[in-house]
């Protein structure tokens, strides 16, 4: 049997290289090479190989997060080549990688988000504060793994987190916190995409929130799949996940964030290339549906070549 060119994009550009080279390492690891043949490249360096190459490429895994990576880019570079890729497209990527325009997608599909308000340099706290209420969350719009985004208690915290914001972004907003039960919701499928089992996300003392810190240092967050609800609020949250999915016009797979408050649903954003760390939360949701790490790479591999 021939072996299937892969080439495996990781690396890149973004704040979120280093994780994305630890999810492509482990991807890598997990792919048999007498069925893949895998070449890997770095988009910080390697974009004119990939480009000399891809006629001999089958499939492309992009393994990268954030800019130049989730954002549509290399999505657009992929369909110029011809390469078929385990991800969303390039207006989904771009759509799910602003957390703006994915409110606006959100909202008009029915899914509840929080209230938020676009901030320039010299933003007023009080004024803010009047229509968000404190704790406030303040966020890059077109950032990931919590890089730029903090949550403020009291004035004194205010200019630090709107400096930290901008320094990732052009785009800063405040958003309303929600005191709640955090949960992120996995999707695959290209035609019919369905929920996996939801992961309840509970950053350990320390940590006021799923911060990059806790998002990356082992054991800093519990993280429970299947998450401890009810069964009908399960398949609540799941069915945002999938409304998520679907109205950004996702395609393979995607993980989306939310918070329950009041058995309320809020969606805070979609990520269409979740972390692939054995360890990440897509593949502990697809470990508790019965797909290991390995089995998850090769569905992905042939959802991507699947005609749809
Ligand atoms: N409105 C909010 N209320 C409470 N916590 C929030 C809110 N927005 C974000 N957070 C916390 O910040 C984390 C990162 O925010 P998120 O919107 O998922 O962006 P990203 O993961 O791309 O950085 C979340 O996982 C959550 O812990
Ligand atoms: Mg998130």
């Amino acid at each position: 049997m021939n072996r299937l060119n892969v080439a495996l994009l990781c690396g890149g550009v973004s704040s979120e290289r280093e994780i994305s080279l630890k999810s492509g390492q482990q991807v890598k690891d997990a792919l048999d090479p007498k069925k893949y043949n895998v070449k890997v490249y770095d988009p910080a360096s390697d974009l004119a190989r990939l480009v000399n190459d891809a006629k001999e490429i089958d499939v492309a895994l992009v393994i990268l997060h954030g800019r130049f990576g989730e954002d549509g880019t290399i999505q657009g570079l992929l369909d110029l080549l011809g390469i078929p890729y385990q991800c969303s497209g390039v207006l989904a990527s771009a759509l799910a990688m602003d957390k703006l325009m994915s409110k606006h997608i959100f909202s008009s599909a029915g899914l509840l988000v929080p209230r938020y308000v676009m901030l320039t340099k010299n933003a007023s706290f009080d004024s803010i504060v009047e229509r968000l209420g404190l704790p406030l969350v303040i966020k890059p719009a077109d950032s990931g793994s919590s890089i730029g985004t903090s949550i403020i208690k009291d004035k004194t915290q205010f200019k630090q987190a709107l400096d930290e914001a901008f320094k990732h972004s052009e785009r800063v907003f405040a958003e309303e916190y929600i005191a709640g039960k955090e949960v992120t919701g996995a999707v695959i499928g290209n035609k019919s995409p369905y929920a996996l089992p939801l992961v309840e996300i509970i950053p350990k003392k320390g940590y006021d929130f799923f911060d990059y810190k806790a998002k990356y240092k082992p054991g800093a967050t519990e993280e429970i799949c299947p998450a401890r609800l009810s069964e009908a609020l399960t398949k609540e949250v799941q069915r945002c996940a999938l409304i998520a999915h679907k109205a950004l016009g996702c395609k393979g797979y995607s993980r989306t964030d939310m918070i329950l408050r009041d058995k309320k649903v809020y969606a805070l954003e979609t990520n269409t290339i979740p972390g692939m760390t054995e360890n990440s939360l897509f593949p502990k949701a697809a470990k508790a549906a019965g797909l290991s790490f390995k089995d998850l790479i090769e569905e992905l591999i042939r959802l991507a070549l699947e005609d749809f």
